[in-house]
C-alpha cells in the first residue's frame, strides 16, 4: 500500500480549489517536526528525566511540570528562527515571544496539554493555532483575532499511537507517526464527527458548582432510557483536552468544561487562544459544533486577552444543539 506523508499531503492539498501557501506548508512542517521531538521526550519518561514538576507556577497559576517547560522551550528554540513567523504566544508564557524575522504568520500553542497525566503514563498532547500576522512589529494586540481568522490548527496526541490531527480550513486529516522512521503518515482522511452521540465528557466532581442549565442537562443524560432523552448515555473523562477531543473526532461525543462557581470571576478553565479556538476550528471542520457556553459560536468570540478563559461545549452537532436548548431556556 502506498503511503502519503505529511509533506506530500500538504503539497497536493487544496483550500477552496487553491493550493496551500508555501510559507504555511513550511511552518506546519516545522511545528510537526518539533512535535516528533516532544513525542520522543514523552516516550522516554523516567529514562530521559522528564517526569516530575519544577515546583513553580506558570502564568495560569498552575504548577509547571518538567515536560511543560521542556516542550515550551523546544518549540520556542526550534521556531524562533523560522522565516514564516513574526511571533509566538504560549499558554506557559506571560508575554509574546517575537521571532527573528517578521514572517507572515503568528503561532500560538499549548505545548503540553493535560499535564496531570504526564507522570501516570496517560495520553497528553500539543495544541497549536496559526494566524496571519497583521504586519509591523508584533504585540499582544496582533494575536487578539477571533478564532474564525485561523488559517490552520492542529494537535498531536502522545498516546498508544502518536497522532497529528490537522486542518487548514478544508477538512480534517489525521497522521500517525511511524516509529520506524519518525515520519507522519496520512491515516485518516476527512475526519467527520457523527452528528448524534450517546457519550459525554465532563468533570462530574464539579457538579455542585455548575450553573442550573448545565446541571439540568447532565441530570437528563444521567436519567438514561427512563428520562426525557430516552436513551442511556456513557461517560468518559481523560482529563487531557486533546485526548477527550480526539475521541470525539473519532467516534463522536460532547465535551464540556463549563463556567462554574468555584472561581466565579473566571469565565471557565480552558484558554480561548491555545485550547478552545484551535479545537473549535478542527471540530467545525469535522462537521461538529463548538460554543462558548451560552455565548454563541466559539470562533466568533472577540478575544480581549492572550490568556483569556472561556466555557467550552463542543462535539457532535445535534448534541451540542440539545445543550443549547437548556442554556437558552
Ligand atoms: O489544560 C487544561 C486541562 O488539563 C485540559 O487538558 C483538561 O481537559 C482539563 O484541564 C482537566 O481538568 P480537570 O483537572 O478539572 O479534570
Ligand atoms: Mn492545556
Amino acid at each position: 500500500m502506498t503511503q502519503t506523508h505529511l509533506t506530500a499531503f500538504l503539497l497536493q492539498h487544496k483550500i477552496g480549489g487553491v493550493p496551500a501557501p508555501a510559507e504555511l506548508i513550511s511552518l506546519i512542517e516545522e511545528v510537526a517536526a518539533s512535535c516528533v521531538t516532544i513525542s520522543g521526550l514523552v516516550a522516554g519518561g523516567a529514562l530521559t528525566g522528564v517526569l516530575g514538576s519544577r515546583g513553580v507556577e506558570n502564568v495560569q497559576g498552575e504548577v509547571q511540570k518538567e515536560l511543560d517547560v521542556l516542550s515550551n522551550d523546544l518549540l520556542l528554540k526550534n521556531l524562533e528562527g523560522s522565516p514564516q513567523l513574526s511571533a509566538m504566544a504560549s499558554e506557559e508564557m506571560e508575554d509574546i515571544h517575537p521571532c527573528k524575522t517578521q514572517g507572515p504568520y503568528l503561532l500560538l500553542f499549548d505545548p503540553l496539554d493535560g499535564s496531570s497525566n504526564i507522570d501516570i503514563n496517560v495520553s497528553i498532547g500539543t495544541i497549536f493555532s496559526i494566524l496571519k500576522a497583521p504586519g509591523g512589529t508584533p504585540d499582544i494586540s496582533s494575536f487578539l483575532q477571533p478564532g474564525r481568522e485561523q488559517v490552520a490548527a492542529g494537535y498531536t496526541v502522545y498516546g498508544p499511537q502518536t497522532m497529528l490531527v490537522l486542518t487548514l480550513g478544508a477538512g480534517v486529516f489525521g497522521f500517525t507517526l511511524n516509529p520506524a522512521d519518525r515520519t507522519w503518515v496520512l491515516t485518516s482522511e476527512n475526519m467527520q464527527i457523527p452528528a448524534d452521540t450517546k457519550e459525554f465528557a465532563i468533570n462530574m466532581s464539579n457538579m455542585r458548582h455548575w450553573a442550573p442549565p448545565v446541571r439540568a442537562y447532565i441530570d437528563d443524560l444521567l436519567a438514561g432510557k427512563d428520562g426525557p432523552r430516552r436513551k442511556d448515555f456513557n461517560m468518559r473523562w481523560v482529563a487531557a483536552m486533546v485526548a477527550d477531543v480526539h475521541r470525539i473526532m473519532v467516534r463522536g461525543g460532547i465535551f464540556m468544561y463549563p463556567w462554574d462557581k468555584r472561581e466565579p470571576d473566571k469565565a471557565g478553565k480552558l484558554r480561548l487562544m491555545y485550547e478552545a479556538n484551535p479545537m473549535s476550528f478542527l471540530v467545525e471542520q469535522a462537521g461538529g459544533k463548538s460554543i462558548a457556553g451560552g455565548a454563541g459560536r466559539m470562533l466568533d468570540v472577540t478575544p480581549t486577552g492572550l490568556h483569556q478563559r472561556v466555557p467550552v461545549i463542543l462535539g457532535s452537532r445535534n448534541e451540542v444543539e440539545v445543550f443549547e436548548g437548556y442554556a437558552e431556556s
